[in-house]
């Protein structure tokens, strides 16, 4: 399934049917080059489950905790995370918190990452820089994770 978005606006839109359809434990992989939208995405995320504070990049921190949110969100970013620093992310117990997670650049956790999730790959669609054009692909693994892209898309249309 693809998905165009053409401004950071309709992308913070998705995210917010995302978080309007999520449950709690699941997991959404963000795939997608520096500066495709992962962050923007994760912002529309974060404010519709009602985080008033700014949904910052965790680049530096690879995880930034928002509990106060109607599902709490827990956001990762293992960019700059190496294969040896796993071992401090202990991602099962975050997925058994009653909230959601979400991890940008999450190749460098394949292996330790459970069956069913969903996967979005952002990609940009122009070769200028200042272009607002995405298309985004969504790749789900398991029922739960169907019926959520249903679900989202559903809330889009
Ligand atoms: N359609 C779009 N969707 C998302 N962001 C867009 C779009 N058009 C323009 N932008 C802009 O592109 C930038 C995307 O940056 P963002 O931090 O979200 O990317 P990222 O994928 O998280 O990158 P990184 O890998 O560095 O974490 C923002 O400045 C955003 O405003
Ligand atoms: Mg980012």
């Amino acid at each position: 399934m693809k998905l165009s978005i053409d401004s950071a606006q309709k992308m913070q839109e998705l995210g917010a049917a995302i978080a309007q359809t999520a449950q709690a434990h699941d997991l959404l992989l963000l795939n997608g080059d520096l500066g495709a939208g992962k962050t923007t995405l994760t912002q529309g995320i974060g404010r519709a489950l009602g985080i008033k504070r700014p949904v910052k990049s965790p680049t530096f921190t690879i995880v930034r905790e928002y509990p106060e949110a109607k599902l709490p969100l827990f956001h990762m970013d293992f960019y700059r995370l190496e294969n040896d620093d796993l071992s401090s992310i202990d991602l099962t117990n975050y997925l058994s918190e009653p909230g959601i997670v979400v991890i940008e650049w999450p190749d460098v956790i394949q292996k330790e990452l459970p069956e069913q999730f969903l996967q979005l790959t952002i990609k940009r669609v122009d070769d200028s820089w200042s272009s607002t054009k995405r298309v985004v692909e969504f790749e789900a693994k398991g029922e739960r994770y169907k019926q959520w892209v249903k679900n989202i898309l559903q809330l889009l249309t």
